[in-house]
């Protein structure tokens, strides 16, 4: 498990990475930090859509940086949104986590100011979970 301080660098650069949102529809931007258990850190932040169903989140635009590059096993992920609440990752993105991740994946999640943060497993964030064990 990764300490503070390493949790606190990985929300600096999830607030980096929410600078490079395209969201002009919801005003809603996101930024993700996400780390590799090889020890290198993809960004990702939400790229919104006219059509809105082609919309991406910040979660999932940094882990498909992550695996084009060839890397399949991931450490945690922070997350930084644009209110006053935590930005717990949506379904969808719990489940390309549940792909890729272990339980004690990290999820640390903050709101807009960093002033609330929230650091849980997969596992927590996501029990039950159907994945790659249920078809392998
Ligand atoms: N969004 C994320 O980037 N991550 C999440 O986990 C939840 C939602 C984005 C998608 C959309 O651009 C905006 O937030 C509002 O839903």
């Amino acid at each position: 498990m990764i300490g503070k301080e390493k949790q606190k660098e990985l929300l600096r650069l999830a607030a980096e990475a929410r600078e490079h949102s395209y969201a002009p529809y919801s005003h809603y931007r996101v930024g993700a930090a996400l780390l590799t258990k090889n020890g290198a850190i993809y960004q990702g932040c939400n790229i919104e859509n006219a059509s809105f169903t082609p919309t991406i989140c910040a979660e999932r635009n940094a882990f498909f940086k992550a695996i084009f590059d060839g890397i399949r096993t991931f450490e945690a992920i922070a997350v930084i949104g644009s209110g006053e609440l935590p930005a717990y990752p949506c379904g969808v993105c719990r489940q390309v986590m549940a792909e890729f991740c272990d339980d004690d994946f990290l999820i640390i999640t903050s709101n807009a100011d960093g002033s609330e943060v929230v650091a849980e497993t997969l596992e927590q964030m996501l029990p039950h979970r159907f994945g790659p064990k249920d078809l392998l």
